[in-house]
């Protein structure tokens, strides 16, 4: 075989069926298996779609069995061959390619290979920081190769949607000046203008909004976007956005537009047919139901205010949080009957890690609870509660007694709990719209309003009137999408009105001068016509993270970074050469 033989490749490896059979074939691919299996040699060739067996029989070309011998893993191979059937007994249900094999006549060895630092295969369990120092070996794994797949047809469908629905696709830039997000910005310095600095884009939302007041009326970017904060599974340095933003549209519009998009990509990449419109609530209706803004609906179970039961209770822990404005609310832990004292000492070691002093349980038992704080309640609070909760014999309930501080714990608890002991939910995938946020949350430590999403989101219309005598009741025209428990993107109606945004400016505590500095391009713009908007973006790598069945968003990004913001394998963060400091006017520390 000619050296560039490699070159005419027909075939993919992970292709290869029974309607192949016959078939002359050129593979390139990497050697995942070698087997010698005393004369005649297999090895198992993959590529991008997966991988194919190829046997080396000297019988059909002493030369190709010859080279066959000096394989190892690893290595890239060109080979020629010829499909055919495998015989019964050696049909491999598992593997696409398992019902048929390529008998080689060719082969060359295109390129060697060390041993890797760890055995290329589906879910092998190897520690992350070696994964991430040798990633293109990572991404040799099928469950890693699949996800990128997955992201990139994702990125294709969304496009494709997008404009389809008259969406212009148009980059923003990322040396920019410092976005409204609220995490820390990360900042580059100029060389050309000393002592000044670039910031990388948080999002793109000022800018979107100027391209409205622009005029393009319906916009979107796949666009990259930078936080420097703390890092979790869900959350990284750099991540993407699919962000967009109309003009002339109320909430409803871009709900249901949403909904559409979400309909299609799940149609087009999983085959999977969601049930659309997706189930509403307002923000309040989310934190009395499930205490927290980004509920997981897989589960049914929801928190339950019991209040009432205990307005006259002797139990001081109770009745203070009641006479203080608080409440007690209860969470039956489904899937739990008559656990054994490690699985309720367990609870309160979760509800201690989540930041609560400790947890009451109780458990049915006959016409009674076992319960640390049995003692303390009387028997008509017992029954009550029995009743009012639908507690079966030997069922468990969690009460929290206090104010909207005991929401993480509910909420925490109920995470715990559904994953523990809930019976495998029905449905793969549960989204939910979380509607009519506050508009702002009240700081304490630094005693002052702030945005809940972003200083440009508009107030409902009805709650103009109150805005600065009841700030924290004002509730703004914004939804969050979440899926199983996880926001996968927010939006909001922006205001439009200079005006109105002077009115939020001041409730933030900005002055005019300092809101001029910040944003006066904006507002300098708002002076110019400016169209009623709004938006929304996305977390394209949770989307992706959820739709492959990953558990982190590490693992749909090609070169992720670690906890501590490393990339492993270029090493960055690094220190930089003296004379480049010099020239950016920096001094080392
Ligand atoms: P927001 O800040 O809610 O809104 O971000 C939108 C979505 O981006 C994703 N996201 C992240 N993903 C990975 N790592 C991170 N560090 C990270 N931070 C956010 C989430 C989130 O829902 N400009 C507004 C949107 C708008 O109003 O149109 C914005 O950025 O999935």
């Amino acid at each position: 075989m000619k050296e560039e033989h490699w070159s005419k490749r027909t075939h993919y490896c992970g292709t290869m069926r029974r309607e192949d059979i016959g078939r002359e074939v050129i593979l390139n691919g990497w050697v995942q298996r070698r087997r010698d299996h005393g004369g005649v040699i297999f090895i198992d060739i993959r590529d991008v779609t997966g991988l194919v067996q190829v046997v080396f029989n000297p019988e059909i070309s002493k030369e190709a069995h010859e080279t066959a011998g000096d394989v190892r893993g690893e290595y890239v191979l060109s080979c020629r061959g010829v499909v055919r059937g495998r015989p019964e007994e050696s049909i491999n249900p598992k593997l696409p390619t398992g019902e048929v094999e390529v008998m080689a006549d060719e082969l060359t060895i295109i390129s060697a290979s060390l041993t890797p630092p760890f055995e290329i295969e589906e879910d092998s369990d190897v520690d992350e920081a070696l994964r991430l120092r040798y990633r293109y070996l990572d991404i040799r794994r099928p469950d890693l190769r699949d996800s990128l797949i997955m992201r990139s047809r994702v990125t294709g469908e969304v496009r494709s949607f997008l404009s389809s629905r008259g969406f212009l696709e148009i980059e923003t830039p990322v040396l920019t000046k410092s976005t409204p997000e609220g995490a820390r910005d990360f900042v580059v310095p100029s060389r050309l203008q000393p002592g000044k600095f670039y910031a990388l884009p948080q999002s793109p939302q000022i800018l979107k909004q100027l391209l409205m007041v622009a005029g393009l009326d319906r916009y979107y970017q796949i666009a990259r976007c930078f936080r420097d904060e703390d890092m979790r599974a869900d959350r990284q340095l750099e991540f993407t956005q699919i962000d967009l933003e109309m003009s002339f549209v109320q909430p409803e519009d871009i709900i249901s537009l949403m909904d559409e998009m979400f309909a299609h990509l799940f149609r087009e990449t999983l085959d999977i047919e969601l049930e659309i419109p997706f189930p509403r609530m307002t923000w309040h209706e989310a934190m009395d139901r499930y205490a927290t803004d980004r509920p997981d609906t897989r589960f049914a179970t929801e928190i339950m205010d019991l209040s009432g039961i205990f307005t006259t209770s002797g139990f001081k822990v109770f009745r203070s949080a009641l006479d203080g404005g608080g409440r007690v609310r209860g969470l039956r832990v489904e899937g739990l009957s008559a656990p054994p004292r490690r699985e309720l000492d367990g609870m309160v070691e979760e509800a201690q890690r989540l930041g609560a002093s400790g947890l009451v349980w109780a458990v049915r038992e006959g016409e009674g609870l076992r319960s640390p704080v049995a003692k303390f309640l009387s028997e008509g609070e017992i029954s009550d509660l029995v009743k009012e909760v639908g507690l079966a014999e030997g069922e468990v309930i969690i009460l929290a007694a206090g104010g909207r501080e005991t929401d993480p714990i509910l909420a925490g608890m109920r995470d715990y709990c559904t994953r523990r002991y809930s019976p495998a939910p029905g449905k793969r995938f549960s989204f939910v719209w979380v509607t009519d946020f506050p508009l702002f949350d009240w700081d304490e430590e630094e005693k002052r309003y702030k945005s809940n999403h972003h200083p440009f989101t508009s107030p409902s219309r009805d709650s103009l009137d109150y805005l600065e005598e009841r700030p924290l009741e004002v509730t703004s025209d914004s939804y969050d999408m979440v899926l199983n428990g996880i926001e996968l993107g927010g939006g909001s109606i922006r205001i439009h009105d200079p005006g109105l945004q002077d009115r939020v400016f001041r409730l933030l505590g900005l002055s005019q001068q300092e809101a001029q500095e910040k944003f006066g391009f904006l507002l300098e713009a708002f002076n110019y016509g400016p169209p009623p908007h709004g938006g929304i973006a996305y977390g394209l790598d949770r989307i992706v993270m959820l739709m492959a069945g990953r558990e982190s968003i590490r693992d749909v990004i090609a070169f992720p970074k670690t906890q501590s913001g490393a990339d492993l394998l270029s090493g960055a963060p690094d220190a930089i050469y003296p004379d480049q400091l010099k020239e950016l006017r920096l001094r080392p520390i």
